[in-house]
């Protein structure tokens, strides 16, 4: 059977998860396909996509600090990648070398798989960095009514303003401070946090407390180092519905995948895999 090579690119990529969910996966679909990470510097990236052109790489996923410039050497790029203007996944077909973004699918599918519906509903959208971007043009071409605060309110600003411009939708942005929040967070359904407050090694911080939460919030972190956030567990004293940020990890990969091999991923087997090597690094 075809032997393929697929690689993810980024600096660094030491903490990583990819290898082991993508090699678990092709292990389970019988493929003889292998991946690999692959620290490329951001001066070298140039060099990197022409070597792994002519090694016909079959497959990457790109992450910082490549995500968008490696977007002028690529051949094209699909409308999912277009809209965001940062890839994350590139599939080689004959040698042409094409750029998606899986991060806000793979959002939606994370909370679909937890059974919530963006449709209709308000969400409140935390940060406006490279997955922000990504979350908010898909939740938002999904039908929901999206709020998007920021620290650097300018930037909530601008990515209001791209959404408006690309898909005709009003995004509403709003700075990032305690008073505002807790009054936005009281008129939402769903609070989703890009930001990446609550991350090892600063576990503790959270932007929002559960005083400050209803009930009937649904709480999403994208940060999934650790698996249960500070917000997740505020969220849980509030009595709000959580959803963890491993389940987008895993879903944007799942999706790379069905991109590159047009199979249907084995996502149960590949979040077994992410789990254990976390349980693994935690040891
Ligand atoms: P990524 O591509 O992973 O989303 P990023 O582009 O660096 O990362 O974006 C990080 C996000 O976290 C930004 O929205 C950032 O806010 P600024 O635009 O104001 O920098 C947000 N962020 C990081 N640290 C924060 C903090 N201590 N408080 C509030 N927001 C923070």
């Amino acid at each position: 059977m075809d032997s393929k090579v697929f690689a993810l690119i980024g600096d660094p990529v030491e903490g990583t998860l990819s290898p082991m969910m993508m090699n678990a996966a092709f292990r389970s679909l019988g493929l003889n396909h292998a991946y690999v990470a692959v620290r490329v510097p951001g001066k070298l990236l140039a060099d990197a996509v022409v070597g792994l052109r002519k090694m016909d790489i079959a497959g990457l996923n790109v992450t910082i600090p490549h995500k968008v410039s490696v977007i002028t050497l690529l051949d094209g790029l699909d409308e999912s990648a277009a809209l965001v203007g940062a890839v994350n996944t590139i599939k080689n077909t004959r040698g042409k070398l094409i750029g998606f973004n899986t991060d806000g699918e793979g959002a939606l599918r994370n909370l679909e798989s937890r059974s919530v519906k963006v449709k209709g509903k308000r969400i409140l959208l935390l940060g406006s960095g490279g997955a922000a971007r990504a979350i908010a043009f898909s939740v938002a071409e999904a039908g929901a009514d999206l709020t998007i605060a920021n620290r650097t309110a300018a930037r909530a600003t601008e990515l209001a303003l791209t959404i408006e411009d690309k898909l005709g939708i009003k995004a509403k942005p709003m700075p990032l401070n305690r008073a505002k929040i807790k009054e936005a967070v009281k008129g939402s359904d769903i609070l989703v946090n890009t930001t990446s407050v609550g991350m090892r090694p600063k576990e503790n911080r959270t932007l929002v407390t559960s005083d400050m939460m209803h009930g009937d919030l649904i709480v999403f972190d994208i940060v999934y180092k650790p698996l249960r956030t500070r917000l997740l567990r505020e969220a849980e004293r509030a009595g709000a519905k959580t959803v963890e940020g491993l389940g987008m990890l895993v879903q944007q990969a799942a999706l790379a995948l069905e991109i590159w091999t047009g199979k249907k991923a084995p996502v149960k087997v590949m979040e077994a895999a992410a789990r254990n090597e976390l349980r693994r690094r935690a040891k």
